[in-house]
């Protein structure tokens, strides 16, 4: 991932972690909450065995959760759409994690053999909180806007 990526869709961004390379002695990669992560961290999971090259994950949206997505081995391919805008982003550095904020409807394909995708959440699973209909999100995108601009 270019470290100098640039977000074109609303609500997402890149997040640097902190990075020690102690080679030969492996690397070391630092994630703490409210310092390099923008939330307090509520729930953290991971993702691994993801060897079908035709996994597709996601294809849904929060109201209200924030995400941070680390391909802390491997890669894939993060499919971003504000409800305005898309983003493809291939995601293969574990020194970067993406921002992934509420109503932002995302898409995870293409995993590397050896993809293993560690995400940190601000809240605690809450299925209530999932758009996962695509036309229920553009609408809920269109009413938060009347809302506030975001
Ligand atoms: P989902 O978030 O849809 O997976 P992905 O976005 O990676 O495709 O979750 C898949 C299933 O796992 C769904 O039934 C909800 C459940 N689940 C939990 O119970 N707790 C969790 O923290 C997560 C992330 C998922």
């Amino acid at each position: 991932m270019n470290p100098k990526l640039k977000f074109k869709v609303r609500r997402a961004g890149l997040i640097a972690l902190q990075f020690f390379k102690d080679s030969p002695d492996g690397n070391l990669f630092i994630a703490e909450a409210r310092r390099h992560i923008p939330f307090a961290i509520k729930r953290v999971y991971f993702i691994n065995n993801l060897a079908n090259a035709k996994a597709v994950r996601g294809r849904h949206a929060h109201r209200r959760l924030e995400q941070v997505l680390i391909a802390v081995s491997g890669s894939f391919v993060l499919q971003l759409d504000d409800g305005h805008r898309t983003q493809r982003v291939l995601v293969n550095d574990a020194s970067h994690g993406v921002y992934v904020g509420p109503l932002l409807w995302h898409t995870m394909t293409s995993f590397s053999y050896d993809c293993v995708i560690l995400v940190l959440a601000s809240e605690w699973f809450d299925e209530r909180d999932y758009i996962r209909e695509h036309d229920v999100f553009l609408q809920a995108v269109m009413t938060s806007r009347r809302q506030k601009p975001m």
